[in-house]
C-alpha cells in the first residue's frame, strides 16, 4: 500500500517534470517544432507572415475569384503554418515587390522570382524551391521558329521579369514592349501588336491554354530557379524559410503542391 502510494507520487512528479520540460523545449522560433499550430488554431501570437506578389502568373499565384491561390500560395501558407503563423497574401507589381521587401511592407517576396546576381545585390533569397525557363510565344503560322528569328520583332514582355531583362540585352530595347501583366502582353500578341511574348514556361502554357491561336515556340531560352526574397538584414527569417522548406521538401509537401499545379505531360 504505502509503496503503492510512493510509487503514484513519483509517476506524478515524473509526469509534472515531463510536461514542464516538453513545454520548455518548444521554443517560438523553432520552426520544425510548431507542427501543432495551424491555420485553424493559430497561437494568440501567432505571426501573421505578409507574402508580397503579383496575383496574374498562373499556376504560382493567381487568383481564383477574391481567393488567392496556386503554387507559390500554397507553400507559402505550408511555410507561415511552421513558424507558427498564418500567411497574407499582398498583391503589387512584380517590379515592385523587391522594395516593398525592403521597406518592411511584407515579410518576404514569393512570386515564381527568379534568383539573379541584380537582384542577389538586393535581398536574400531562399533556397530554391522550383525551376522556370523562358519561353517564347507565337501566333500560330508565325514565320518565328527560333530564337533567332527574333532578331528584329517585336516582342512584349512583363514588366521588370528576367524576360524583360534578356530580351532587352539580346535584342534591344526598341523591340521591347513592356506591359504589367504577362496576361496583357499575350493580349498585345493575339491583336497584332507585339510578334512574339517572352515569358516563364508555366504561365505560356496556362495563357496558351486559354487564347486560341497561340503556340510556345521549342526551345528553352534560359533555364531559371525560383526562390523566396527576404531583407538583406533578416536572417533570422531567411533561416527559418530554410528551414520549413528543407522539412516541406522532406515530407513531400513541395511536391504534391507542384503536382497539384503542374500536370506531369
Ligand atoms: N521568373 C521571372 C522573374 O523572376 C518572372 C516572374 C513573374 N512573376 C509574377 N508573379 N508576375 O523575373
Amino acid at each position: 500500500m504505502k509503496f503503492t502510494k510512493i510509487l503514484a507520487l513519483v509517476l506524478a512528479v515524473v509526469m509534472c517534470f515531463g510536461i514542464l520540460a516538453a513545454c520548455g523545449t518548444k521554443p517560438a522560433e523553432d520552426p520544425a517544432n510548431d507542427a501543432n499550430e495551424t491555420a485553424d488554431a493559430p497561437a494568440n501570437d501567432a505571426k501573421v507572415f505578409k507574402m508580397g506578389t503579383n496575383a496574374a502568373f498562373p499556376p504560382y499565384e493567381y487568383k481564383e475569384g477574391e481567393e488567392f491561390v496556386g503554387i507559390d500560395v500554397e507553400i507559402a501558407t505550408a511555410i507561415a503554418e511552421k513558424l507558427g503563423g498564418t500567411l497574407e497574401v499582398v498583391d503589387m507589381e512584380f517590379d515592385s515587390i523587391i522594395t516593398a521587401v525592403n521597406q518592411g511592407e511584407v515579410d518576404f517576396g514569393m512570386a515564381g522570382m527568379t534568383v539573379t546576381d541584380e537582384r542577389l545585390l538586393e535581398v536574400n533569397f531562399s533556397s530554391s524551391y522550383a525551376t522556370g525557363v523562358q519561353s517564347v510565344i507565337v501566333a500560330e503560322g508565325s514565320e518565328i521558329a527560333s530564337l533567332d528569328d527574333l532578331a528584329g520583332k517585336k516582342i512584349g514582355v512583363q514588366l521588370g521579369t528576367t524576360g524583360d531583362i534578356y530580351a532587352t540585352d539580346d535584342y534591344g530595347a526598341e523591340f521591347v514592349t513592356q506591359y504589367g501583366k504577362g496576361a496583357d502582353a499575350v493580349i498585345a500578341l493575339k491583336g497584332g501588336d507585339v510578334d512574339a511574348v517572352i515569358i516563364d514556361n508555366e504561365p505560356a502554357k496556362a495563357f496558351v491554354a486559354e487564347n486560341e491561336g497561340l503556340t510556345i515556340l521549342d526551345t528553352d531560352y534560359a533555364v531559371e530557379d525560383y526562390a523566396i526574397a527576404v531583407k538583406k538584414d533578416n536572417t533570422d527569417l531567411l533561416d527559418d524559410i530554410n528551414a520549413a522548406l528543407e522539412a516541406l521538401t522532406a515530407d513531400g509537401t513541395i511536391d504534391s503542391i507542384i503536382a497539384k499545379y503542374i500536370k506531369a505531360e
